[in-house]
């Protein structure tokens, strides 16, 4: 695999046209069979892979991931632009109602204001034009999806982090998990609570303070302030940090751990996502990253696997490396994972390290393609094909960077 094969997969994944009501989008899908559609996260990464390449598109896409949402701030987990799902999915889609919907009610790991940054670089009045969206942005998810207003946001589903089976929910969902025929229960709801995370959380226990949204969301009020300047917004990332490492710092285990349901239960299962605050940088104490680093993610019997990053730790007794055509982030290692963590690397001085993380994840892609996920141990593709997350090869090696691009 070539950078040049990544920039066509993004190219090949390139949808642009007029919505019936005259709305314009240009997106990428994530992967043309199975994943049609615009995904909020998707779009993030595939606007930090088009900064490499296109910078005009990483706008673009960005742009239309905004228009995709609502002028109070709301941005969706999907957004429908040119169809709208089939009757077969629809009433598992996170929608209002259960058919002819735009977009989903849900959200996801919210990294828009990072990759907007980023996408900046290369022209600067980009920079204002996002100003006031992502402001609204970020006023919405405190004030929409932080119930109990301790500065951690909720999710009701667990597709709203992105990780959508993976194994840390189990135990919280049960029969309602994403893999499991309840989930349409879930969703169900999720729409009588109107969508309201204060309404749902009166009334159902199954909801998580996620360590890795949090992580998103803090990452992307610092990117918010580095663009304005505003210093509401430092003060808002602060708090989001501090609320991690005092709630779901574990001093024992040397992770982080989400909390679950109105009793803040600790969820104690090592996915990445326990590693995910290592991305926050030196908004962290040095101490508390380097645990991350050399107990979990640079242990070979955790972590540190030939080929990127397992989505969780291969001591985990639920860990599955391999493909499983219903369930997912479940132990195989995505492209994002190394792409964020490598950045959190770097931060702490552990260059080689981060350039091995890169290279080891590059290395499954040079094997298999651009796939969904890969085996760790393997290097074996799975999942979907010409998967546009994956074009985030083309910035492994340079990586991201928790103090921002240097705009
Ligand atoms: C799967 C992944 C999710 C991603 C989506 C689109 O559902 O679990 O993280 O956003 O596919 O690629």
């Amino acid at each position: 695999m070539t950078p040049l094969d990544a920039a066509g997969v993004l190219r090949a994944n390139w949808r642009e046209g007029v919505r019936r009501d005259g709305t314009r989008f240009a997106f990428t899908c994530p992967a043309p069979r199975r994943y049609k559609h615009q995904w909020y996260w998707d779009s993030c990464f595939h606007a930090v892979a088009w900064s490499r390449v296109d910078p005009a598109r990483a706008r673009e896409e960005l742009r239309t991931l905004v228009r995709a949402g609502r002028s109070d701030g709301f941005v969706p987990h999907t957004a429908f632009w040119q169809a709208s799902p089939r009757w077969r999915r629809a009433p598992l889609y996170a929608t209002a109602r259960v058919l002819g919907d735009a977009a989903t009610s849900s959200i996801q790991t919210p990294l828009l204001a990072v990759a907007w940054e980023r996408a900046a670089a290369e022209d600067r009045t980009f920079i204002a034009e996002g100003l006031a969206p992502l402001a609204a942005h970020a006023r919405w998810l405190a004030r929409e999806r932080d119930p109990d207003g301790d500065g951690l946001i909720t999710i009701m589903l667990p597709d709203e982090s992105g990780l959508d089976d993976s194994p840390k929910y189990d135990a919280v969902y049960g029969r309602l998990a994403h893999w499991r025929p309840g989930h349409a229960r879930l969703v169900q709801r999720c729409r009588r609570a109107r969508w309201s995370a204060r309404t749902y959380v009166a009334g159902c226990d199954e909801h998580v303070e996620d360590v890795l949204v949090n992580v998103a969301h803090a990452l992307s009020l610092r990117a918010l302030f580095r663009m304005s300047g505003d210093v509401e917004w430092a003060e808002r990332a602060s708090r989001v940090e501090t609320a991690l490492l005092e709630r779901c710092w574990d001093p024992r285990r040397g992770l982080f751990f989400d909390l679950a349901g109105r009793h803040e239960r600790r969820v104690e299962v090592s996915t990445w996502s326990s590693l995910a605050p290592l991305a926050l940088g030196d908004a962290l104490p040095r101490d508390v990253r380097e645990r991350l680093a050399e107990e979990h993610l640079l242990n070979p019997r955790r972590y540190g696997a030939r080929f990127g990053v397992p989505s969780v730790s291969m001591e985990e007794p639920s860990f599955r490396p391999g493909f499983d055509a219903f369930r997912t982030w479940r132990g195989a290692a995505w492209t994002c994972t190394a792409w964020l963590l490598a950045g959190g690397l770097r931060a702490l001085g552990a260059a080689d390290e981060a350039d091995r993380l890169a290279h080891n994840a590059l290395d499954a892609i040079a094997r298999s393609g651009l796939r969904e996920y890969y085996h760790p141990r393997t290097g074996a593709g799975h999942g979907e094909h010409r998967f546009g997350m994956s074009a985030l090869a083309l910035d492994l090696p340079r990586g991201f960077d928790p103090a921002g691009p240097g705009v």
